[in-house]
């Protein structure tokens, strides 16, 4: 492959990647995880900590857990909650409009009304059993690491998603499963020293309903980069 080529092709696994929440009812083998974990566990992490925990569920146990964990939300989604906090309580005005601006996409192309708090609910549910998807992945990191390492384990989880795709696979990352860490720990060797950060679909994703999700528009590089020292940009 040219460079031009390789350029194209990973820019393009890059920009097509999206969060899938519709997956085939297809299986994804084991070899074919280890081998997307194989690539992902070249990510770079300071001071080379490789910080990362992967639990990979498939089949029974992982149906086993998404049992549990449904039931478990369903009669008693309070008393769960994730060990970590993710949204900063009060966001600024910047971030705030973006996460409303998701709300609307998101629950507009599901056509899910604002008010309509059961469906959105509903939705919510569907996390729960990763979407359908046939693995789950749960991710857990060492609760006595520092914010660094969980900036490792976001290039380790973004391999993870290209490694993915590049296979012909989608994934969601979700956060929302960190809430029902102790019914994790239930099932999976979880050591009490780490944090549940999140889980991650990952399967042949469901073309049609895929092909209604609603678009996550993002803002351009004039908007979070400013350049200093460089020449005139052409055509400028
Ligand atoms: C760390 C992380 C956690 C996320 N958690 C969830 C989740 O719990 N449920 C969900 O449906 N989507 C979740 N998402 C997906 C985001 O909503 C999605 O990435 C964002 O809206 C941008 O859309 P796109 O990835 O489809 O382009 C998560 C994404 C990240 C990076």
């Amino acid at each position: 492959m040219s460079n031009v080529d390789l350029v194209q092709a990973l820019d393009s696994v890059m920009k097509e990647r999206f969060a899938t929440r519709f997956y085939a009812d297809r299986p994804v083998s084991h070899d074919t995880v280890r081998d997307i974990l194989e690539a992902a566990r070249h990510a770079p992490s300071g001071a080379n900590i490789q910080p990362w925990q992967v639990h990979a569920l498939a089949g029974a146990a992982k149906a086993e857990i998404c049992r549990d964990i449904l039931a478990t939300h369903a009669a008693e989604a309070a008393q769960h909650v994730s060990e970590y906090t993710y949204y900063a309580s009060s966001l600024p005005d910047r971030y705030q409009g973006r996460k409303q601006a998701f709300g609307q996409v998101f629950y507009g192309s599901l056509g899910i009304a604002q008010d309509d708090a059961r469906g959105r609910a509903a939705q919510t549910a569907r996390n729960y059993d990763f979407f359908g998807a046939p693995v789950g992945l749960i991710v857990t990191i060492d609760r006595r690491l520092e914010k660094g390492s969980w900036l490792d384990l976001g290039m380790f989880l973004q391999n993870v998603m290209l490694a993915a795709k590049v296979r012909g696979l989608d994934t969601c990352p979700q956060e929302t499963l960190a809430k029902y860490h102790r019914v994790l720990r239930r099932h999976l060797p979880i050591a009490a020293e780490d944090v549940v950060v999140c889980g991650m679909a990952l399967g042949v994703r469901d073309a049609a309903a895929a092909a209604t999700r609603g678009v996550m528009e993002r803002a351009p590089v004039e908007a979070f980069a400013r350049f200093h020292g460089f020449e005139t940009p052409s055509g400028a």
